[in-house]
């Protein structure tokens, strides 16, 4: 059994990347029985529907802002189509702050539209701005007042904060967005919080713009809504709402001056919960590679650095503290072989698909733009997963 080796292989190394439960060494999830994988049988709700239990952890979830929520088994991304179908008119235009994920561009490219830059003087009555804050690498935007504009001209405002569901869980995290004006907040629970992957609420205003997102995310979620997944948000609503930071900030500190004292060079961002490495003559690419040797699995690695998302540490988790220390310990750095693939002839040509290097997930070039392969250059000779790449050298008949 293949794929389960390979789970069985990684997931016992020392988890740096999502989901938060980090290999269910954080949070509650063994409370969750397989057995629980259950249908729309009596006594169970409907998420397409929600009346009973669903609609109560709806509520639960969305009451303390104010806002209709809505449990999503198919991630963010589905919250992101259904939000841009409900919110969009024949004549809005869609206008994206900071890197945008793929689910912006895909949704838009059903409806036959581009996400333009934002700029407030350009928003009409009935344009939609997609804020994408915290970014992958944990950056927070400073939007409330953006946000207040934007409403005031008569615009709707979607956030992804699919990297935020943790905010505002203490005093110590950013604050969530979800307290500010915005029409519509989509968190990925899974992310950052101990719960399934797939996991993710969206969290709307106003009940007619959550009435048309419903319509959608009945369109375009399954017909089977997976009840672990639904169970493990509510699992991580527990952990959110229960959660004391004393140690997860004793822990941070402590590994951050383990890995300086490994010569890693730590860059800490607006989300505690994220730190960016890299070290003096290497590049981060050899890094990440170095730490898989010694069985550290990092979130994502680009010219910036390595990405870890750090475990939500606290009483009584199973996490791999040690380990992870004494890993370091046994970390030595070295080299990439450089891949060496010649893509040149792709060199001028308009794309038939969008190229977008996954992770992050944000397209670099899109269909129907030329490509410049000195913008791939980075990511091919770093063996970085590049979607839409081989769809283009097939369609131009190039053999690399
Ligand atoms: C900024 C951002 N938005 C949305 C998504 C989609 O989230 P999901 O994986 O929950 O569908 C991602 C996924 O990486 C993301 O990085």
């Amino acid at each position: 059994m293949k794929l389960q080796d390979a789970l069985k292989k990684v997931s016992s190394g020392i988890s740096m990347h999502v989901p938060g439960h980090k290999n269910n060494t954080i949070g509650f999830l063994s409370d969750i029985k397989i057995d629980y994988d259950l249908t729309e049988v009596p006594g169970l709700d409907n998420l397409h529907e929600p009346e009973d239990v669903l609609k109560e952890l709806n509520d639960t979830l969305g009451s303390p802002y104010n806002r209709y929520a809505q449990l999503v088994v198919n991630g963010s991304t589905t919250g992101m189509l259904a939000s841009i179908h409900a919110l969009n008119h024949q004549n809005n235009n869609f206008f994206y702050i900071d890197d945008a994920h793929k689910s912006l561009y895909n949704g838009l490219s059903l409806l036959d539209k581009t996400p333009l830059e934002f700029r407030l003087s350009h928003i009409k009555k009935g344009d939609v701005v997609v804020i994408t804050s915290p970014t992958y690498y944990g950056d927070v935007l400073d939007v409330k007042d953006t946000i207040t504009d934007v409403k005031q001209r008569g615009g709707y405002v979607i956030v992804d904060e699919a990297h935020g569901a943790h905010f505002s869980m203490t005093e110590n995290f950013p604050s969530s967005l979800i307290d500010s004006d915005a029409d519509v907040v989509i968190q990925s629970y899974h992310k950052m919080l101990p719960s399934l992957t797939g996991a993710s609420v969206t969290f709307v205003k106003d009940k007619s713009i959550h009435d048309r997102m419903m319509h959608y995310i009945n369109i375009i979620e399954t017909s089977s809504p997976n009840y672990l997944v639904m169970a493990s948000i509510e699992s991580a609503l527990h952990f959110y709402n229960s959660y004391n930071d004393e140690i997860f900030f004793e822990k941070r500190a402590e590994l951050i001056e383990h890995l300086k004292q490994n010569n890693i060079v730590v860059e800490t961002v607006d989300d505690p919960a994220k730190l960016v490495l890299s070290i003096e003559g290497f590049s981060p690419y050899d890094l990440e590679k170095s730490l898989r040797d010694v069985h550290i699995y990092s979130e994502m690695v680009s010219e910036r650095g390595v990405l870890w998302c750090l475990p939500l540490w606290h009483d009584n988790d199973r996490y791999p503290f040690e380990q992870l220390l004494e890993a370091l310990r046994n970390l030595t750095v070295k080299e990439l072989d450089e891949i060496t693939i010649d893509i040149s002839e792709l060199h001028g040509k308009r794309a038939v698909e969008t190229i977008t290097p996954y992770p992050p997930g944000v397209p670099l070039i899109l269909a129907g733009e030329v490509i410049d392969i000195n913008r791939l250059d980075e990511f091919v000779k770093k063996n970085v997963k590049i979607e839409g790449l081989r769809k283009n050298l097939e369609y131009y008949n190039i053999e690399v």
